[in-house]
């Protein structure tokens, strides 16, 4: 088939790669020059396991195309995808601007009939907004052509992207009851088909409860991360190992084992921001969603639990104190570091007056920028920017791990204790068992697991 996408960011690009993946004829727009030149000369521009091979290879094989040319992409594709960004604005909604923005293009070239999928996140009734705006873009050219919105929303991990949407867990569609929209929800089929040959993993509904569904899921997911760091943090007080309780309640089916994992708060490009959203729908319709706020209230404050077990160990005064930081990225297997809490706590440290130094795994050309705009000149110079795992402990106090990279989870003990001026581990993903820590001579401040201090 032939589809557009709108938007190389994460969620357009790959879906633009992995629809060409699976033999279909597609053409990415971006309006940006330099982000389309790049993807024109073979580059990638995020970090996502196993993209840039796709991509390359669909490209190579002519299936994948790149350009700025809004007309050419309009008339290119039976089935339009708009995968523009959402940024909050400063009230905590969606903003719409990139995703009706798109819409109007669509409807300035349009000729024949087009389905338009709404995949970026965007709060209940934008599918009715999109339709509105396009439809008045067709009819200030007096054109009559024919069109259907439908909601598509991703469900895509960051770090496990490419796999998530090759194997997806379920494909949402919402779409119209009119013949348009019926028309619409065949393409889709067609499209989609290849993910349902063993069993059916669509759902089909209206296009405002699919939209729904979407914010449902993150928050839900959202939920259960705040509501374990909750309970950690008072197991911490109590005496309670967190991740024993994780496996006790995880194995009743009703709960199950994923999203349990207390740790340094949730980050990252879709939690924060759709939980937000989710809120202010519901202001908007006069609904106080107590749960989202309480939520959102225990992540700002579970970010800054590291620094406070820090200060609570080496003092209220860190000037003079060095720290080693592993993991900036929100999470393993990405670059992002949009609302990381690793950013909170080099704040924290900062404002104690300590030094710090710095390193992860893929992350730190863009730590070298997020931090540059969140610190001073003066704050900057007391980051260093470690070129290994190792190199960033040499001369700290003592070692904080914020994110569970897989090249974290067994190091060379020894070595650290032999870096460190105290044996201190201070862990924000609970990577590992507390007795085996004291046993190797650490003092080990895990989240949840109370403080085991060396015998
Ligand atoms: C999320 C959803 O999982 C995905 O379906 C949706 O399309 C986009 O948002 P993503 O933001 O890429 O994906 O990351 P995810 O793996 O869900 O993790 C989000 C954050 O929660 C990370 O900061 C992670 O460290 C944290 N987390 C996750 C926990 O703190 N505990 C957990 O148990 C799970």
């Amino acid at each position: 088939m032939k589809i557009t996408i709108i938007g190389t960011g994460y969620v357009g690009l790959v879906t633009g790669a992995c629809l060409a993946e699976l033999g279909n004829d597609v053409f990415c727009l971006d309006l940006d020059q330099r982000k389309i030149d790049l993807l024109n000369s073979g580059g990638i521009p995020i970090h996502e396991p196993g993209l840039a091979e796709v991509v390359a290879r669909n490209r190579a094989a002519g299936r994948i195309q790149f350009s700025t040319d809004v007309a050419a992409s309009v008339a290119h594709g039976d089935v339009q995808f708009i995968a523009v960004g959402t940024p909050p604005d400063e009230d905590g909604s969606a903003d719409l601007q990139y995703v009706l923005a798109a819409a109007r293009n669509i409807g300035q070239h349009m000729t024949g009939f087009k389905v338009i999928v709404d995949k970026s996140t965007v709060p209940v009734g934008t599918g009715d907004r999109v339709k509105a705006a396009l439809q008045e873009a067709l009819t200030a050219r007096g054109v009559a052509a024919t069109f259907s919105v439908v909601s598509n929303p991703e469900f895509l991990k960051e770090g496990a992207a490419v796999e998530d949407f090759m194997r997806p867990d379920r494909i949402v569609i919402g779409h119209d009851k009119t013949p348009e929209g019926q028309k619409a929800a065949a393409m889709m089929k067609k499209l989609y088909a290849p993910f349902n040959r063993n069993h059916e993993r669509t759902f089909w509904m209206d296009v405002r409860s699919a939209e729904f569904t979407k914010y449902a899921a993150n928050s839900m997911l959202a939920t259960r991360i705040s509501f374990m760091n909750e309970l950690a943090n008072l197991a911490d007080r109590v005496g309670v190992d967190i991740e024993a309780v994780r496996h006790g309640i995880g194995s009743d089916p009703r709960i199950g084992h994923s999203f349990l994992y207390a740790g340094a708060g949730y980050g990252g490009s879709c939690f924060p921001k759709d939980v937000q959203a989710l809120e202010r729908t519901a202001r908007q319709y006069d609904q106080d969603l107590l749960i989202l706020r309480a939520v959102e209230a225990v992540n700002d404050k579970q970010k800054l639990v590291l620094g406070q077990k820090v200060v609570k160990r080496f003092g209220e005064d860190l000037s003079g104190h060095h720290f080693a930081i592993w993991g900036l990225a929100f999470k393993p297997n990405t670059d992002d570091m949009r609302e990381a809490p690793a950013r909170v706590l080099v704040r924290q440290l900062l404002d104690a007056g300590a030094t710090v130094a710095v390193y992860d795994p893929v992350a730190m050309e863009e730590a070298k920028r997020v931090l540059a705009l969140d610190l001073s000149a003066d704050e900057l110079a007391r980051v260093r920017f470690a070129s290994s795992p190792i190199d960033a402990l040499s001369g700290a106090e003592a070692l904080v791990i914020v994110t569970e990279w897989k090249a974290f989870r067994s190091p060379d003990f020894v070595k650290i204790k032999t870096l460190l001026k105290h044996a201190v581990i201070f862990d924000g993903r609970n990577l590992f068992a507390p007795e085996a820590m004291v046993e190797a001579g650490f003092e080990y401040h895990g989240i949840g697991r109370s403080i085991l201090t060396r015998s």
